[in-house]
C-alpha cells in the first residue's frame, strides 16, 4: 500500500518550497536592491552631464574628459573599492559614488557625492545597472 501524503508532510514540503523561493529572491544577482525609477531622477540631475543620457559616458561635460566617464551600457566596472577581489559589485559602486574614484586610484573628476543618502545611492545604482544594453 502506498503511503498518502499526510497534512504534516505536505506542510513540510510547502515550507521547503517557500524557503527556496525566499532564498532565490535574495540570491545575489546583477539587479540592485534600489528603485531604478527614483534613481533616474537623481541620475538626470547629477550624473547625466558626464555619463550621458544613455550612460555611454558621452554627456556634454563627459565627452571632453580624459579618462572618459564610465560607459554604463557595457555593464563593466573597474574599481574593486572594497578589495574583495570582485570589482563592480553594489558595495564597490556605493563606495566609488560616496567617496569618489580618486580614493581608488581613479579620476578625481568622478567626485564624491556625500549629499546622496544611502537610499539615493542604492536607487542611482539600480538605474545605472538598468542602462546596460
Ligand atoms: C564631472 C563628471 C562626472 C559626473 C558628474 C559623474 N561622474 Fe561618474 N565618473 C566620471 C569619470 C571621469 C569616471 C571614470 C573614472 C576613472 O576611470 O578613473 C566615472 C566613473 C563612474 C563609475 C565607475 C566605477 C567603476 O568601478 O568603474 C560609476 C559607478 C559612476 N561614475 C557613477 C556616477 C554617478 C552615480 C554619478 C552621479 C551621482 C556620477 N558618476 C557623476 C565622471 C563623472
Amino acid at each position: 500500500m502506498t503511503r498518502a501524503a499526510t497534512p504534516s508532510t505536505l506542510s513540510t514540503a510547502l515550507a521547503a518550497v517557500a524557503a527556496l523561493a525566499v532564498g532565490l529572491a535574495f540570491a545575489p544577482t546583477d539587479a540592485s536592491a534600489g528603485d531604478a525609477a527614483a534613481g533616474k531622477t537623481l541620475y538626470t540631475t547629477n550624473c547625466l552631464s558626464c555619463h550621458g543620457a544613455t550612460g555611454k559616458g558621452d554627456g556634454p561635460v563627459g565627452a571632453a574628459l580624459n579618462p572618459k566617464p564610465r560607459d554604463f551600457s557595457t555593464g563593466d566596472f573597474k574599481f574593486d573599492a572594497d578589495k574583495n577581489g570582485t570589482p563592480g559589485e553594489d558595495a564597490d559602486l556605493t563606495l566609488v559614488i560616496k567617496t569618489g574614484a580618486a580614493a581608488y586610484g581613479g579620476s578625481p573628476l568622478m567626485a564624491p557625492w556625500p549629499t546622496l543618502s544611502d537610499a539615493d545611492v542604492a536607487n542611482v545604482i539600480a538605474y545605472v545597472r538598468s542602462l546596460k544594453q
